[in-house]
């Protein structure tokens, strides 16, 4: 973000806003409100950090100002009086957030910039998204995302929605297939005439035919009366063919007559029967392969195929997973900042192997598991590393190391984020999650000093090692008891 810090007391002013560019803002800083106001008129920021305490005007009459003349501005006060009500006026009056001057009020900063600029960027991605959204949904379905790959998805499934097009969509499970589905029936020419949906590994063979295409009577044992198919049900309409990777090979010959006839008979019959249908079918599976291996026809591969629409998985966008958890918290009645700032984090570093549904279910999860607490790292079933192995024991230099991305990597964040690892691991057990790093238990309270996961001076439960202040937490049931 852009920052502009503000101070009469100008060393402070430069050292917090070196201190800012080190966390990877731009940042100016000044010696006053006066300045401040000319330097917000002359360049636009987003955020400014003022202290309270000026020769006027001070900052709450800056703050006044900067929320009159640009409300969307970040505001954070400095004060080295901080009390309780300077700081809810201050608070009321629009600020975003305070820190007192006497702690270690750079780190606090930095993490309520982080925190601000998270926030900020959710409302951008919401407004630019509510355009095309909105017509794609017609409030049926909501997709959240506004990365690359998802709004490509968007884009295809509006352009397709406007025409009769057969669309095949693609993607792992949980991707939202059903929803991109939902979504393009609802938003077309169609989405007056019915919604049909036919899971097409759901039933037998023998039902399935009879599901989608009906019968006449007598057709089978059983069939005491003529029964219309989804087809039939979808006229005018949709007909959705969730799983079409398993519909049975005569099946498929029929379904290519209707794809390409619009006509079909039913069961047992021998009258053709038309039908308006616009046919979406999605799947999970790899259909070229199995066309290949004679599993699927490649004449209805080919006509199913003509508009494919691509869901990419949620470890390929992993910059959508934070929205994605907001919606899903809201969805549940809570709020986005329900979620702690390592959570959040957590959140938009897992792999996903179950992708979006997977993200919704662990959410609903951590609520339970949270109550009335903010989520943390630790009600989060994913948070531990994949494949790491049970034992607890550190690795000592054997085994693991991280493989260093093209865009190189943060040594500092790195160890932050190891460090939360393992005090999630170890349930918050600081002895445990020393060990997991090869640390002694001070030198982790150190770095997690240094990280800002703990407040310097906070005391210590108990001394060394093993202190009985942590066997108190494994007796309690807070730690586990790994060797
Ligand atoms: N972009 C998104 N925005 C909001 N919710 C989403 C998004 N993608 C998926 N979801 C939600 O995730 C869940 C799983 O999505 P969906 O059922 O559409 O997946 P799918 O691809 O059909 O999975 P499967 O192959 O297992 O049937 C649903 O609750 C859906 O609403
Ligand atoms: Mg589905």
């Amino acid at each position: 973000m852009r920052v502009l810090v503000v101070d009469d007391e100008i060393k402070n002013a430069e050292l917090t806003a070196l201190a800012l560019r080190d966390a990877g803002h731009e940042t100016e800083f000044v010696n006053g409100g006066l300045p401040a106001l000319k330097r917000l008129e002359a360049a636009p920021f987003e955020a400014v950090v003022t202290d309270l305490r000026m020769a006027p005007p001070d900052g709450m009459a800056l703050l006044g100002s900067i929320k009159q003349r640009w409300p969307d501005v970040t505001v954070v006060l400095m004060t080295a009086y901080a009390s309780m009500d300077t700081a809810r006026r201050a608070l009321k009056s629009g600020a975003y957030d305070y820190v007192d001057k006497e702690g270690e009020f750079r780190e606090e900063l930095k993490s309520i910039l982080e925190k601000a600029e998270r926030e900020r960027r959710l409302r951008a991605d919401n407004e630019r998204l509510s355009g095309t959204v909105d017509q794609l949904t017609r409030g049926l379905a909501t997709i959240i995302g506004g990365s690359r790959a998802i709004q490509q998805a968007v884009e295809l499934a509006r352009k397709v929605a406007a025409t009769d097009s057969t669309v095949l969509l693609r993607g792992e499970s949980g991707t939202g297939k059903d929803l991109f589905a939902r979504a393009v029936h609802f938003s077309s020419r169609r989405a007056a005439g019915p919604w049909v949906k036919v899971n097409c590994a759901a039933l037998p063979e023998s039902l399935l035919e009879s599901e989608l295409f009906g019968h006449e009577k007598g057709a089978f044992t059983g069939a005491i009366r003529q029964k219309r198919g989804r087809f039939e049900d979808a006229h005018e309409g949709t007909l959705f063919l969730d799983e079409i990777g398993e519909l049975p090979t005569s099946l498929q010959v029929k379904l290519l007559q209707v794809i390409e006839e619009k006509t079909f008979t039913r069961v047992g019959g021998n009258q053709s029967v038309s039908v308006d249908v616009r046919i979406i079918a999605a799947t999970n599976r790899e259909l070229e392969e199995m066309v290949r291996e004679r599993q699927f026809r490649e004449d209805l591969f080919f006509r199913l195929n003509v508009f494919p629409i691509r869901l990419p998985a949620l470890r390929e966008r992993l910059e959508d997973a934070p929205a994605l958890a907001e919606f899903f918290l809201r969805q549940h009645g809570a709020s986005a900042d329900k979620l702690t700032q390592e959570a959040h984090r957590a959140l938009g570093r897992y792999s996903y192997p179950g992708n979006v549904r997977e993200l919704e279910n662990a959410l609903e999860r951590a609520l339970i598991l949270a109550g009335s607490d903010p989520i943390g790292v630790e009600h989060l079933s994913f948070a531990e590393p994949e494949g790491a192995e049970p034992g607890g024991r550190a690795a000592a230099g054997a085994g693991w190391v991280p493989e260093i991305p093209p865009e190189g990597l943060s040594l500092e964040l790195l160890e932050r984020e190891l460090i939360v690892k393992a005090l999630a691991r170890a349930r918050g057990n600081k002895s445990q999650a020393a060990r997991l790093l090869g640390l002694t238990r001070r030198t982790l309270y150190s770095r997690m000093e240094r990280h800002g996961l703990r407040k310097p001076g906070e005391p210590e439960e108990g001394g060394d090692e093993e202190s009985p202040g942590d066997q108190a937490a494994n007796a309690a049931g807070r730690g586990d008891t790994r060797p």
